[in-house]
């Protein structure tokens, strides 16, 4: 079962991300060099750090996509949510049943335990980059609550190279998804697939879930 990569930013110049559509065929040659099949394009929306070209993601992604199927890759078009104190959750979920969330790192956005239950007969939520927030630790209630829930929690391959609290998270057993957040660098494709490879619960939960994604992207 080959890999697959839930969180890129690789869409050149419509997303925050330093990759080129020639460093694209790069990036995209050594996500099958590392064992990947299916990578998951997702522009950040929202975010206010950020600036995306809404408007240019569907003709990118296409584009994008044409060079991924050269690589043998399935493309699939999702975004990367930043969630704050709008009243509700929107954005292009994975494959029309998870949608990748990200928040403040200081502060958890307001009714949040509400926002995620308002979307979450419709889509599966996925905690991106969990190791980041401030506001949440491998035994808060809060992740406990997500888990009860049935949410997935994303950790950030690199961040493993760098230790700290994402060494909390993998130990207490609630990851389920490792990926890249890759925003160009090419050692973010190659660490994600390294940790993945090392933690076996978490690679079953991954082909369980691109089994799941392939699936319904083919099917279309
Ligand atoms: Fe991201």
């Amino acid at each position: 079962m080959g890999l697959i990569d839930v969180h890129a930013h690789l869409l050149p110049s419509i997303d925050h991300t330093e990759v080129t559509w020639e460093s694209l065929e790069d990036l995209l040659s050594l996500y099958r060099a590392c064992g990947f099949d299916t990578v998951c394009f997702t522009p950040h929306l929202y975010n206010p750090f950020v600036v995306t070209d809404i408007k240019g993601i569907r003709d990118a992604f296409k584009k994008a996509a044409d060079m991924s199927e050269h690589h043998d890759l399935l493309p699939v078009l999702a975004s990367e949510v930043y969630v704050s104190d709008e009243a509700f959750i929107k954005g292009l979920p994975i494959a029309g049943r998870y949608i990748l969330l990200e928040f403040s790192t200081a502060f958890a956005p307001v009714n949040l335990v509400e926002k995620l239950d308002s979307i979450s007969s419709e889509l599966t939520p996925i905690i991106a980059h969990i190791e980041r927030y401030s506001w949440l630790s491998a035994d808060s209630q809060l992740v406990r609550l997500f888990k009860d829930k049935g949410y997935l929690i994303q950790i950030n391959g690199k961040a493993v190279k760098k230790g700290g609290r994402v060494l909390e998270y993998l130990e207490s057993g609630v990851v389920d998804l490792v990926a890249s957040d890759c925003h160009g660098n090419r050692d973010d494709i190659i660490f994600a697939a390294e940790v993945i490879s090392r933690y076996s619960m978490i690679q079953k939960k991954m082909n369980d879930l691109s089994r799941e994604i392939k699936e319904v992207v083919q099917c279309f």
